[in-house]
């Protein structure tokens, strides 16, 4: 029974939804995903077909103007990216600030959010559609630049500045991998692996670190501060920290004797609280289309690098158990896109903190789209209520009388 005393407090009626799971925040021409049916699609293409025929900037260009490029729109966007990847000497100093042993993640985002300091016309409401495309391009240019800087940052190593005559993906490789002392080539594998990737996270619609950006971008903050605000949600292990959080239960599963099975049963226990990381997923309850692209990749590219890694090996195993085992029928529980990411990502030889910021720059262009979506549509300040439950009126009691 509503105890309607309790109540006094209460002004109009408020629809009470923890967690918006079934609260539409925005329309958006943006992304269609039906999780019953495992569709995902970018602007009405499907995913299968972008992941196979698209390049990553083409996608880019499509999320963020609505249309895929003819080729002189495509030549021009890719030019203009290019010619800003480079970025101020001066975050140098800001980088150098850091402990070596700061998470990738708060360095990214640190530098992301020193851009507005850096092109301060970005604070400015108002600013011409050619401004904000600046940024737009900037903020695709150098994100790749600061992402590879963090990791350098972390392992101690001189940054590399970006090699133009590169593509995009190549670039960051480059950038992320190359030591001075030594010559380094593209793995073209690589680079088309990591392209199909970056595809494969462009966009998906009202999550936690899109609705951040457009909740950030509705006040009028800078789009640099609004994305900024998008990494540091994207970090936690509910979102993009999840795929670290794979290999970090496939690396204390190969420390246990490495018994897949076991960890299985654990698993469907329960009595227990542990759960198979990098299963299961709140929306897709057919498949997540994503993991069935990205399982063809990763079978792929640990084909063809040849690879050998007893906690890959564990992961194959715990797929194989997993997809044939009655619980996890039962449930419609499949491996999700951060078990297979996580796998190629350690495959490619990237460090386990920098799997979140992989997924950060492959969601910049949904980021960019959603908060160019929500200043077109001129979208109020988002502004959520509550319904109180504290403490009715009061009177002051001084601190001697308490
Ligand atoms: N391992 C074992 N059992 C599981 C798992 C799992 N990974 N996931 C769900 N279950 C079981 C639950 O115990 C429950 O069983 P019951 O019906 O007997 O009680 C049933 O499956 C339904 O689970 P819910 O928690 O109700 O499913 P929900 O949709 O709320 O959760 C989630 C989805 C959070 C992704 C969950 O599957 C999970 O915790 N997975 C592991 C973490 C993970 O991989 N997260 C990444 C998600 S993908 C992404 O963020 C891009």
């Amino acid at each position: 029974a509503i105890d309607v005393g309790k109540l006094r407090d209460v002004t109009g009626l408020i629809t009470l939804d923890p967690g918006y799971k079934n609260t539409g925040a925005t329309k958006s021409a943006i992304t269609f995903l039906d999780g019953e049916q495992g569709v995902l699609r970018y602007r009405g293409y499907r995913i299968e077909d972008l992941s196979k025929k698209a390049t990553f900037l083409e996608v880019s260009y499509l999320l963020i103007y609505g249309e895929l490029p003819n080729q002189a729109e495509y030549d021009k966007f890719t030019r203009e990216i290019t010619l800003h990847t480079l970025v101020h000497e001066d975050i140098k100093k800001i980088l150098a600030g850091f402990p070596s042993n700061a998470h990738p993640m708060g360095v990214l985002s640190s530098l992301i959010c020193s851009l507005s300091a850096f092109y301060p016309d970005s604070l400015n409401p108002n600013q011409s559609e050619e401004e904000v495309n600046l940024s737009i391009v900037r903020l695709m240019a150098k994100m790749p630049t600061f992402a590879a800087w963090a990791m350098k940052n972390k392992v101690g190593h001189p940054v590399n500045y970006p090699d133009n005559t590169l593509d995009y993906c190549s670039n960051l490789l480059k950038m992320m991998f190359a030591l001075p002392a030594e010559k380094y080539e593209v793995d073209p594998i690589v680079a088309t692996a990591l392209d199909k990737l970056l595809i494969l996270h462009a966009d998906h619609e009202q999550n936690c670190s899109t609705s951040t950006v457009r909740m950030v971008g509705s006040s009028q903050a800078s789009i640099y501060a609004s994305i900024s605000a998008g990494i540091n949600a994207l970090w936690g292990p509910l979102h993009g920290g999840a795929n670290q959080s794979v290999i970090e239960m496939l690396e204390a599963i190969k420390a246990d004797g490495g018994d897949a099975k076991k960890y299985l049963d654990k698993a469907k226990d329960k009595n227990d609280s542990f759960r198979l990381m990098g299963f299961g997923h709140r929306v897709y309850k057919n498949f997540d289309p994503r993991a069935k692209i990205i399982k063809q990749a990763a079978d792929e590219v640990l084909g063809r690098l040849g690879v050998s890694d007893p906690v890959l090996d564990i992961a194959k195993e715990l797929e194989h158990a997993a997809l044939n085992d009655q619980y996890f029928i039962d449930r419609k529980l499949y491996p999700n896109v951060d078990f297979y990411s996580g796998i190629i990502y350690r495959a490619l030889g990237i460090p386990t903190d920098m799997f979140t910021v992989m997924f950060a720059l492959g969601r910049l262009p949904g980021w960019i789209a959603q908060w160019k979506e929500m200043r077109e549509q001129k979208e109020p300040i988002g502004r959520p209520r509550q319904i109180y439950v504290g403490a009715g009126e009061r009177d002051y009691v001084f601190i001697n009388k308490r």
